[in-house]
């Protein structure tokens, strides 16, 4: 228990309660309302407790005339004022928790948009919706209500103090018993339910992420009938959720009773000290009453005040979670060097590259040189290295060893913004948002783009053809990720994207593989038209659609080994040859 007590108020946590602290600054004004609705709040049941005397005893033993006239005006006053405290303490704290959450979650959610790529595939996506979902608001229920309780439980303690020693500070020794044996079951309460509430945090991330990964594979689970995969899982990581969260209620259910327990105890120890011989004659009904309602009304207070510290720690684990993640060092961008337009002068030297997840050698040594204005084709088995190549160029992954040449310069040497404004890109996989089809093609910085420029970039992806039968043209939404279009539709979009982006490096990883064989002519001649004065990279393995590449690489286990033109490499009969033999056969096969 020591233990805890270091551990809550050691540097590294009190460094990020003032950090956490920060996040409340700007609301300091709403803060000191609700601190003081909060002392009211707290005062005010104290200030009616102390009237209960003078109630009990003068206004029906004595018939006091002047309270007789005066309690019903102080009570209703009392209570007025109370309930004008109760509302600025739960409006403010509500406004401040609200506003840290929104802050918080900003922050965590712009360090999404800038930690690097490599990020991204180590932690399941889960828990980094979560994160944003659940934590963010366990640290701002947390930190809020920790101030909350401090000040209006404080306050009623100590008010409930000041009442029960003034009535009586005799029966006040009562408290000699009940504020050890109530810090007591606090102390063990909070400990298990600190162990508890990390669990819980992290069993939230599974559940976001067994539930995206099943709304997401809604095919695949129906199609390969993994329904009872999918439900076992499900069940699984609900269920555990369900214990833990069962545990916290057993924890708190115990401390409830173990408290009644105590205030049952308490009672019968006032009662047994009020009535010793003469005590019984100097106390009367409105002093025991007073001291009794004033215990009454600290015990909540005190058991919250006790607890405070896992409420605390709860808070701390779940904020350090969060500024771990907005820690993180950005990418890496130690480039000075800003590019107007590159002129697309593209050399990779001796590029090897590591995958630090596994470990994994993608490039082994690979030597390119793109000149500004030609077309590269690379080609090659599943598996080879393209993908990973390319990749190099947005700098997803920098090289582990060897170097890449861009107009000349060392490719570090660019900023990362001004370097990615020099490619357009479409992967692998298309990726679409949800919103409208000329949102998607004049997407991010390309959202100045007019109307007649969107149009012209979809006419020549081929797309203007499928966009023009949809309901509101180039303003018809197409669904989360595209889920409303075909594959090759989208595709189109993605190129289309890539056009209007106008860059001098162009990378198509795929871009049309999904095309039929008139789509894909169409956007060649297209892209042609586009290619002439940039550089591109074109990774196909339809090798009908590169035969015009100036150079072509063929990439096996991670290196470059044949490279020229299509003519060359058939002539010089070997890997290509090899590939196109198979692939002409084939196609005249059927
Ligand atoms: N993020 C990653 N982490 C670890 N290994 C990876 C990662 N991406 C790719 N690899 C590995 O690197 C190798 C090359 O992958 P790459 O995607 O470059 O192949 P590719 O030539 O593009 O293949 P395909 O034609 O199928 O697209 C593969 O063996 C793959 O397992
Ligand atoms: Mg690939």
């Amino acid at each position: 228990m020591s233990g805890n007590k270091v551990a809550i108020w050691d540097a590294h946590t009190r460094q990020i309660y003032k950090r956490l602290l920060g996040y409340t600054k700007r609301f300091w004004v709403v803060g000191v309302i609700a601190v003081i609705g909060m002392a009211i709040d707290g005062g005010g049941l104290a200030a009616f407790t102390k009237l209960l005397p003078p109630m009990i005893d003068k206004l029906f033993a004595e018939k006091d005339p002047f309270l007789i006239f005066w309690m019903p005006i102080w009570i209703v006053l009392i209570f007025l004022v109370r309930g004008l405290g109760t509302f600025a303490s739960s409006y403010g704290v509500s406004y401040v928790g609200r506003n840290v959450v929104q802050a918080m979650q900003r922050d965590v959610f712009a360090a999404y948009l800038r930690l690097p790529a490599t990020f991204f595939g180590e932690e399941h996506s889960g828990h980094q919706v979560s994160r944003i979902t659940y934590t963010s608001e366990q640290v701002a229920s947390a930190s809020t209500d920790a101030v909350k309780v401090v000040v209006t439980e404080g306050i009623t303690v100590l008010g409930m103090l000041y009442v029960m020693i003034s009535t009586s500070p005799y029966l006040t020794l009562v408290l000699f018993i009940m504020v050890p044996l109530i810090t007591l079951i606090a102390s063990v309460v909070s400990r298990r339910y600190r162990s508890i509430s990390r669990r819980i945090q992290s069993m939230m991330g599974s559940v976001t992420g067994t539930v995206e990964e099943s709304v997401e594979a809604h095919r695949e689970i129906r199609i390969y009938g993994g329904q009872d995969y999918a439900k076992s899982r499900f069940d699984d990581v609900t269920n555990r959720t369900r214990r833990l969260n069962l545990k916290v209620a057993a924890t708190n259910a115990t401390s409830s009773s173990a408290i009644q327990t105590v205030a049952a105890l308490a009672l019968a120890v006032m009662v047994f000290l009020a009535t010793r011989p003469g005590e019984i004659d100097k106390i009367s009904a409105g002093v025991f009453i007073a001291v009794l309602t004033a215990m009454g009304g600290m015990m909540p207070s005190l058991k919250r005040l006790a607890n405070i510290q896992s409420n605390i720690q709860s808070g701390i684990s779940a904020a350090e979670n969060l500024f771990e993640i907005m820690d993180l060092p950005p990418e890496v961008d130690t480039g000075t060097r800003v590019l107007e337009r590159a002129k697309g002068d593209l050399r990779f030297e001796d590029v090897r590259l590591v995958y630090p997840r596994n470990s994994f050698e993608a490039l082994r040594g690979v030597d390119l040189y793109c000149a500004p204005g030609t077309v590269t084709a690379l080609v090659g088995r599943s598996g080879s290295g393209k993908s990973s190549l390319v990749s190099l160029l947005p700098r997803f992954n920098a090289p582990t060893s060897g170097r890449i040449l861009l107009d000349g310069f060392d490719y570090e040497s660019f900023t990362l913004p001004s370097l990615r404004r020099q490619i357009a890109w479409v992967g692998q996989s298309v990726v679409l948002f949800d919103g409208s089809v000329a949102e998607n093609i004049a997407y991010g910085e390309l959202a100045g783009a007019s109307e007649a420029q969107i149009v012209a970039a979809a006419e020549a992806a081929n797309a203007m053809e499928f966009i023009q039968r949809m309901p509101q043209g180039i303003h018809s939404q197409i669904g989360q990720g595209g889920n409303l279009l075909s594959g090759g539709q989208r595709q189109r979009l993605a190129i289309a994207r890539a056009i209007l982006k106008n860059a001098p490096i162009l990378v198509l990883d795929e871009a049309t593989s999904a095309l039929d064989t008139e789509s894909e002519r169409l956007i060649q001649q297209a892209l042609q038209r586009l290619m002439r004065d940039r550089t591109t990279l074109v990774i196909a393995h339809r090798l009908s659609t590169i035969e015009h590449a100036d150079q072509i690489a063929v990439m096996d286990q991670g290196r470059i080994v044949e490279r020229g033109t299509h003519a060359e490499l058939l002539a010089r009969d070997g890997h290509y040859a090899a590939l196109h033999r198979m692939q002409f056969h084939s196609h005249s096969g059927d």
